[in-house]
C-alpha cells in the first residue's frame, strides 16, 4: 500500500508529468482511498505504525514533506492537509504574489485560500473545506496528494497556471461539489475523472486547453451550471445534451461541429442560458429550440447555422437577449420572433435573411446589417444575395435527428445543391468573434477579437447554491472567500509557459 507514495517521492525531481502518469496507472489498480496517511483514529496499533513508516517514508530524501515530529495536529484530518498542501507547494514552480508563503507549520487552517469547517461526518473535528486560490497566477501541477483533502467542497483554482492534469486521487474527494479550473493552461482530454464525483454540481473549465471530444456522460449528471467555454473541443455535441439538467451551458468559442440537436428542447424546464457562439454547428434550427420557455440568453452567433428560423421561436416567452449573427440564415424574421415580450436585443447581422418584420426595428436594440433586407442600409450585396439564395437548402440533408425537420416551414422545400457547409474554404467563415459572454480574457496568445461589440451582458450567476460551508470562522484571518468570480472576468495570467515539469531535486548524497 504505500509503494505508491514510496516510489513518488523517491523519484521526485524527475518530471512529474512524466511520473505522474506512470504513478495514476497504478493508482487506478489499486484503491482509491490508499493515499490516506492518517484516517484513523490515534490509537497505536498495525495501522499507526504503517502510516508512522509511511509519513517517515514522505520525508524520504530530507525532502520538505518531511513531518517535523514537533508538528501538532489538531486531528488527523489537519494533518493529511498538510501532506497535501506541502506537496502542492513542492509542486508549484512559480508564485510570484507570495500566497503560498505562509503554507508553513500545522495551523493549516490559517494558510492563505485554505478554509476550515466543522467535518460534515463529525462535527467534533476541524477539516479543510475548501480552496480558493482564484487569480493567484502561480504556476504548478497539481500532486496527487490533493486526493488527501477528503472534506472539501470547493476546489477554486481560476486565473493560474496549472498544467498538467487531473490527479486520479480526486476521486476521494467525494464531497467536491464545485470545481472551478478555469483560465490555466489544463490540456489534454476532457478530465472524466471529475465526472465521477458524486458531489459535483457545479464544473468550470474554461479558458484551457481542453481538447477531443466532450463525453455523454456530462449531460447525464445532475450539474446546475457547466462552462467549457473556450477550449479546443472539437467533437458534434452529444444527442444526449438534452438530458442535462444545467440551468447555465456555456460552450462558446471551441470547434464543436455539426448538429444543433433536437434534444435540447427536453431542457425546457430549467435552462436559463445556453451560449454556443464561435463553433462549427452547422445545421438548420431544430423546431425544438421552441420548447426552451425558461430560456433567456440565446447565442448561436459565429457558427454556420442554415435555414429560416422556426415559427417556434414565439413560444420562447422568457428571452431577453438572442444573439444569431454571423451564420448563414435566410428567409423571413417573422413578427412572432421579434415580438417575443422580453426580448431586447436582437443580434441578426451577417446572416442571408430577406424579410424582417416591422417588429424587429421597434426592439430596444437589434443588429440587422449586412442582411439582403431591402430597403436597409448596410446590406450585402445582390449579387452575393442572389448567389446564396439561389442555392436551396435541404434541412433533411443533414440528417441531425429522426424529427422532422423544422425548415419545412418556409415556402420552398429548401434543397441544398453542394452539401453543407463544413469545409471552411467555401462561404466565407466567420471572423473569430470576441469572447462575449464568457468572461475571461483570451489568452494573450489569441488574436484582438474582429467582430462585434459584446452583446450580451454577463450571465446572471448560475444556481450555485452555496451548499458549501462557507468557510470559516476558523479561518483568523479572513472572511469567507468571496463567492469566485465566476462570470466577472479572471484578469489575463501573464503567461508564460508552463513548465509541466519540477525544478531539479538535489541530488542524492
Ligand atoms: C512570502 O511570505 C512569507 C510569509 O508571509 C514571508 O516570510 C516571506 O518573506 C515572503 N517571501 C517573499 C519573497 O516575499
Ligand atoms: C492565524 O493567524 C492569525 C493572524 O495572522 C493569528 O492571530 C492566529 O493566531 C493564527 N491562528 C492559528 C490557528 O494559527
Ligand atoms: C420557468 O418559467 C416559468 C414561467 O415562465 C416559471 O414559472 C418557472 O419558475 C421557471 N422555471 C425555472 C426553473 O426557472
Ligand atoms: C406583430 O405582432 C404584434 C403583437 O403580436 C402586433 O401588435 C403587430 O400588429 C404585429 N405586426 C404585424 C405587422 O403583423
Ligand atoms: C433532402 O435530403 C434528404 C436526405 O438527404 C433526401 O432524402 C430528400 O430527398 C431531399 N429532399 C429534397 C427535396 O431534395
Amino acid at each position: 500500500m504505500t509503494i505508491n507514495i514510496y516510489l513518488w517521492h523517491h523519484f521526485s525531481g524527475s518530471n512529474t508529468c512524466f511520473l505522474f502518469t506512470i504513478f495514476s496507472v497504478l493508482f487506478i489498480i489499486s484503491t482509491p482511498y490508499q493515499l490516506s496517511a492518517s484516517t484513523g483514529s490515534h490509537s497505536a496499533g498495525i495501522d499507526d505504525i504503517l502510516i508512522y513508516q509511511r509519513r517517515r517514508v514522505l520525508s524520504y530524501n530530507g525532502d520538505s514533506l518531511a513531518i517535523n515530529p514537533s508538528l501538532n495536529f489538531e486531528n488527523p484530518r489537519l494533518e493529511n492537509a498538510y501532506i497535501a498542501l506541502q506537496a502542492w507547494k513542492e509542486a508549484i514552480i512559480s508564485d510570484p504574489k507570495n500566497i503560498t508563503g505562509n503554507w508553513i507549520g500545522h495551523k493549516v487552517c490559517n494558510y492563505t485560500g485554505v478554509f476550515c469547517w466543522p467535518a460534515p461526518d463529525d462535527p467534533s473535528q476541524l477539516t479543510v473545506s475548501g480552496i480558493d486560490i482564484n487569480h493567484a497566477d502561480i504556476a504548478g501541477n497539481l500532486p496527487r496528494e490533493l486526493g488527501l483533502l477528503y472534506d472539501i467542497t470547493l476546489f477554486h483554482i481560476n486565473s493560474n497556471r496549472f498544467c498538467g492534469v487531473i490527479p486520479q486521487s480526486f476521486l476521494n474527494l467525494r464531497l467536491l461539489y464545485e470545481v472551478d479550473l478555469s483560465n490555466n493552461h489544463f490540456a489534454g482530454k476532457f478530465p472524466e475523472i471529475l465526472l465521477q464525483l458524486p458531489s459535483l454540481k457545479y464544473l468550470d473549465i474554461r479558458f484551457n486547453e481542453y481538447e477531443g471530444e466532450i463525453p455523454r456522460e456530462l449531460f447525464e449528471r445532475e450539474f446546475d451550471a457547466i462552462f467549457i467555454n473556450n477550449n479546443r473541443f472539437s467533437s458534434e455535441l452529444p444527442d444526449n445534451i438534452g438530458k442535462s439538467t444545467v440551468s447555465v451551458i456555456v460552450m462558446a468559442n471551441n470547434e464543436f461541429q455539426g448538429c444543433l440537436p433536437a434534444s435540447l428542447g427536453n431542457m425546457a424546464g430549467r435552462l436559463n442560458e445556453l451560449v454556443l457562439t464561435n463553433n462549427g454547428i452547422s445545421s438548420c434550427f431544430p423546431s425544438e429550440i421552441g420548447k426552451l420557455k425558461n430560456l433567456t440568453v440565446l447565442d448561436l452567433s459565429h457558427n454556420q447555422i442554415m435555414g429560416s428560423l422556426p415559427e417556434s421561436m414565439g413560444d420562447m416567452v422568457n428571452l431577453e437577449q438572442l444573439n444569431l449573427a454571423h451564420n448563414m440564415l435566410s428567409g423571413k424574421i417573422s413578427n412572432v420572433t421579434c415580438s417575443l415580450p422580453k426580448l431586447k436585443n436582437f443580434r441578426y447581422e451577417y446572416n442571408f435573411f430577406s424579410d424582417e418584420a416591422p417588429d424587429c426595428l421597434k426592439l430596444p436594440e437589434f443588429n440587422d446589417r449586412r442582411n439582403c433586407f431591402r430597403g436597409r442600409p448596410e446590406q450585402k450585396s445582390m449579387l452575393q444575395c442572389q448567389r446564396f439564395l439561389s442555392r436551396r437548402i435541404n434541412c433533411s440533408s443533414f440528417e441531425c435527428s429522426t424529427l422532422p425537420p423544422p425548415c419545412s416551414l418556409s415556402p420552398p422545400p429548401p434543397i441544398y445543391s453542394p452539401p453543407p457547409p463544413s469545409p471552411p474554404s467555401a462561404a466565407s467563415p466567420p471572423p473569430p468573434p470576441p469572447p462575449q459572454i464568457t468572461s475571461p480574457p483570451p489568452p494573450s496568445s489569441a488574436p484582438p477579437p474582429l467582430a462585434p461589440p459584446p452583446l450580451l451582458s454577463s450571465p446572471p450567476p448560475p444556481l450555485i447554491s452555496p451548499a458549501p460551508p462557507s468557510p470559516t470562522p476558523h479561518n483568523n484571518n479572513s472572511p469567507p472567500p468571496p463567492p469566485p468570480p465566476i462570470f466577472s472576468s479572471p484578469p489575463p495570467s501573464p503567461t508564460p509557459p508552463c513548465a509541466c515539469m519540477q525544478p531539479p531535486a538535489p541530488s542524492l548524497p
